[in-house]
């Protein structure tokens, strides 16, 4: 099969979809349920009407653009991931599944395929904890691992719901109804840039991933005693931020005397109370995000950080509390759809190897409906959640003939 992908048109859409952006160029903030966010979505409905998909959007805002087989009657192959993207971050991160899904279904349009299952791409909503501080929400949903409830208790920075939220940017409807069946798909394939340094380091075209690894993140709250900054001498004081400074230079050591090189630990946001270069930090909130290929060695690591944690309490006379977000199992990937994609890179004739993904993705939860793989290309210096990310279009147009070719023998799969 001949499969001609349009490198000019995918390299306009990224840079087209990246100045839909809080942040001024080459930097992209896009949240979820924002203005920006809202008018990508418009952009790309438009961008899956031009190419003859059939788009449902449900309660959450993933959106569903089909692509209709032979059998419609048999589940769909699945291909997909998110366009949200954190504060200051690049072009490439899930946009590239997005966009490159929509490309592969193009390129296959106009080789002639014919597919018998149905091919679906999905734009999922709000792979990104920045809003609501869990990430992969609309995946999460869709796999029914966060419940309904999460409608009145998942709530913003400034307290407002999920379930407000979302209706206000035009996503109604009963939460409940968002989630899919066991079986809805017979695969889930998503393309993504690898967001770490080794495929471009060894010059290999594509990482076939054969895990996720397991992603935790809590809040951590401490609490002392205000207090004037000239008035209040030293001895005695329970400055929340000073306990916090150890908690957080403790935290960076467990990970890494955890004894693998793949416990990583990060504290990514810190609120301070009341936040006055003459008051004494009475309260601060962590935002802490831990995570390992071994699920066991993760949470050992963090029932040690809570006694690192307690310990401090104790000699610093700060409360401490600590609230899980979320600590989710690792996936696995199909070694059936994992087989699918060797096939492409040998029909593509571009090389590739075994990867773990240590950042997570839709395909964690994804995995929990169907069979999943992803497929990584490389990118520059392995950076990612940075403005400098890159990943080169020769590169991307491997990855999206690569999927391309993956989905067609998926979907060419009556059995
Ligand atoms: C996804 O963005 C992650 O943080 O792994
Ligand atoms: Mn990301
Ligand atoms: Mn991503």
């Amino acid at each position: 099969m001949q499969i001609r992908i349009d490198q000019e048109r995918i390299a306009q859409e990224i840079e087209a979809l990246a100045h839909f952006s809080d942040a001024e160029p080459p930097a992209v903030t896009r949240v979820v349920f924002t203005e920006q966010d809202l008018r990508a979505r418009d952009w790309l409905k438009n961008r899956f009407d031009e190419a003859g998909l059939a788009v449902r959007v449900d309660a959450v805002g993933n959106t569903f653009a089909r692509w209709r087989g032979s059998r419609p009657d048999l589940p769909a192959v699945a291909t997909g991931s998110h366009v949200d993207a954190i504060p200051y971050s690049g072009k490439f991160d899930g946009v590239v599944g997005v966009l490159g899904g929509l490309e592969a279904i193009r390129a296959l349009k106009m080789s002639g395929f014919k597919p018998t299952r149905s091919i679906e791409l999905i734009q999922l909503t709000s792979e990104e904890p920045t809003r609501f501080g869990i990430g992969c929400l609309g995946s999460r949903l869709l796999s029914g691992v966060v419940t309904p409830e999460s409608d009145e208790k998942l709530r913003d920075s400034s307290g407002e719901t999920l379930r407000f939220v979302r209706t206000k940017a035009g996503f109604v409807g009963d939460l409940a109804s968002v989630r899919l069946s066991q079986g809805a798909y017979a695969a889930f394939v998503e393309l993504h840039i690898e967001q770490g340094p080794t495929l471009e380091r060894d010059g290999i075209a594509i990482g076939l991933v054969t895990e996720i690894a397991a992603p935790a993140s809590f809040l951590i709250t401490l609490v002392g005693q205000g207090g004037h900054a000239g008035g209040t001498l030293m001895l005695g004081r329970r400055d929340a931020l000073c306990a916090a400074s150890e908690l957080i230079l403790g935290i960076e050591l467990l990970a890494r005397s955890s004894g693998a090189v793949d416990t990583v630990a990060t504290v990514g946001t810190c609120e301070i109370h009341p936040d006055a270069i003459n008051s004494i930090p009475s309260r601060v909130k962590l935002g802490v995000d831990l995570r390992d290929i071994d699920s066991v060695r993760r949470d050992r690591i963090f029932e040690e950080i809570k006694s690192f944690a307690k310990n401090i309490s104790d000699q610093r006379q700060v409360e401490i509390d600590f609230e899980v977000l979320n600590a989710d199992a690792p996936a696995s990937s199909s070694p059936h759809v994992l087989g699918a994609i060797r096939a492409a890179c040998s029909a593509t004739g571009v090389s590739s190897r075994e990867i773990v993904s240590r950042a997570y993705h839709d395909s964690l939860f994804m995995s929990r409906l169907a069979p999943m793989a992803m497929i990584f290309i490389p990118c520059r210096d392995g950076v990612s959640h940075r403005p400098d990310e890159f990943a080169a279009i020769g590169n991307i147009a491997t990855g999206v003939e690569v999927l391309a070719r993956a989905l067609a023998e998926l979907a060419s799969e009556a059995g």
